[in-house]
């Protein structure tokens, strides 16, 4: 059943970060800060905008410094409290006054809609978001989420975002195939998880943000592994859009790819400069 209202938004969160080793070998990728924050509270942060304060997450071992960061810590706020540091926590203290957190784990690593089935315990049956932090978002205006919730609202089906990508790069996304119904929105007839480019039906790039509605769980529990022998998402979206409408939406903003250094590196670099870049230890505006 359509629902109007999105309250929970789903972190997969059990990856292990091999890209960033030694940094990650004993700490989630996660927590890698961009500038002072974790990458990871740039994308609650995002939920929150969009209205989603159930924040739920798909981890697994090693992460348990999630979990810590989305609680008080009585000493460290003790240690600071009357001190110019104090302002450094408010923005987290409003993230855990704010927010529900709740927390399953992934034991096996069977692919992104594996981690996205292994949450359908904390999810329900209810319409979705799901944010991978790995993709860093930017906005003047609403963050992606948002943009997506409002048109959820409209439309009352799953919705992936997208971006325009070199068609030589297409080999490492989840790419769509469908008709433009509007500037910028297109109903996805289907979706296939990292084509070669030579098979690329288009250079329209899946990123990190979803709306899924609840029977994409029936589409999971059937669905044969696919590309690199894993549950992907992307097949169960495209099963998905045999049957009811899917959108896919060229979100407005900048994304950058903090799964790889040059993006972790230019996201930084970003953030720095937008915020902090004022000759003080503390951000000129909040980030
Ligand atoms: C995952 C998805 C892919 C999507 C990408 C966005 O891939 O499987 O469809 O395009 O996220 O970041 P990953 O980057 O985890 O390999």
């Amino acid at each position: 059943m359509a629902r109007d209202t999105l309250s929970k938004c789903l972190f997969p969160a059990a990856g292990y970060g091999t890209r960033f080793l030694p940094a990650t070998k004993a700490m989630p990728k996660e927590m890698l800060p961009i500038v002072n924050k974790p990458l990871v509270q740039y994308g609650v942060e995002e939920a929150i905008e969009a209205g989603l304060t159930n924040i739920a997450f798909v981890s697994g071992r090693g992460k348990r410094a999630i979990e810590d960061h989305f609680d008080i810590s009585y000493e460290l706020e003790h240690q600071i409290s009357g001190t110019p540091k104090e302002q450094l926590l408010e923005g987290i203290s409003s993230i855990i006054d704010t927010c529900t957190f709740s927390y399953t784990r992934q034991v096996e690593m069977k692919g992104l809609g594996h981690a996205i089935l292994t949450g359908q315990t904390l999810i329900g049956d209810e319409p979705f978001a799901v944010l991978l932090a790995d993709d860093f978002c930017a906005n003047d205006g609403d963050g992606v989420l948002k943009q997506m919730v409002k048109l959820y609202q409209e439309y009352h089906c799953s919705i992936v975002a997208i971006e325009e990508v070199p068609m030589d790069q297409t080999q490492n996304y989840g790419v769509i195939d469908g008709t433009e119904i509007q500037e910028g929105l297109f109903k996805v007839s289907s979706m296939v998880e990292k084509p070669d480019p030579k098979d690329a039906p288009t250079n329209l790039a899946i990123i990190g943000r979803y709306i899924l509605t609840p029977d994409i769980f029936d589409i999971l529990h059937t669905l044969p592994p696919g590309r690199g022998g894993e549950i992907q998402i992307t097949d169960a979206i495209a099963e998905q859009a045999k049957k009811r409408m899917v959108l896919a939406y060229k979100f407005k903003g900048r994304r950058l790819d903090c799964g790889s250094i040059q993006g972790f590196v230019e996201a930084t670099n970003f953030v720095y400069s937008a915020y902090y870049d004022n000759g003080e230890n503390y951000p000129s505006k909040e980030p």
